[in-house]
């Protein structure tokens, strides 16, 4: 679980490392927005780019393939995106909602990210943040941790009954006896 903590965590890659002026520069990352992450539950990826570059980014494309069909299962959304531009000092954002398929250790990797920097310039290549590692919990212990525990809580009622319940007879017993004989010495 302490791992899962690390998606919390706000991480920018910076995609050009051009300082020239007038090109497009993009930050980008990928975030898994789920505290737990359940098999067979909603799992939602958000992707945040800003261009933080004096020019527009022109046909943006963002492809993640890092959830392969073996392992999860598109839900809403789409893997990959376009954007025709993003202007000069903007955000945008994409999400995806996934459904787990299997349970344990899943690597959470980078989306790749295509763009033109500037008018007439030569594609360029650059990944999101890449969130890491991250557990994928089966469903049954999840269910077992979250959800009303009203069966176990009854069967927790029962095993106990007879450690409260034998004691409190023996003292009920053992005490009336007590208030018997002590009569008894009376008379
Ligand atoms: C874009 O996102 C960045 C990082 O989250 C933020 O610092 C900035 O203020 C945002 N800009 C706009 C125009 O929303
Ligand atoms: C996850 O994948 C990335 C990219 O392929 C790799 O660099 C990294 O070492 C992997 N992490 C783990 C924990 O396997």
């Amino acid at each position: 679980m302490r791992i899962l903590t690390a998606f919390a965590i706000f991480g920018l890659v910076c995609l050009a490392g051009s300082a020239d002026d007038n090109v497009a520069r993009l930050l980008a990352a990928k975030h898994v927005q789920n505290q737990y992450l359940v098999e067979g539950r909603d799992l939602t990826v958000t992707y945040s780019i800003y261009n933080v570059g004096t020019s527009a980014a022109l046909n943006v494309q963002l492809t993640d393939e890092g959830f392969p069909e073996s392992d999860f299962k598109v839900k809403h959304g789409m893997p990959t995106v376009n954007w025709a531009r993003i202007a000069p000092g903007t955000n945008v954002t994409h999400s995806i909602v996934l459904t787990p398929l299997k349970s344990g250790k899943f690597n959470f990797t980078a989306a790749e990210l295509s763009y033109v920097p500037s008018e007439g310039a030569q594609p360029q290549i650059g990944y999101t943040s890449g969130p890491g590692e991250g557990g994928i919990m089966p469903e049954r212990d999840y269910d077992r941790k979250f959800s009303p525990h009203i069966l176990d809580w009854a069967a927790f009622a029962v095993m106990t009954l007879p450690s409260i319940g034998i004691p409190l007879m023996l003292w009920y017993s053992s005490n009336r006896k007590y208030r018997i004989s002590s009569k008894a010495k009376k008379h």
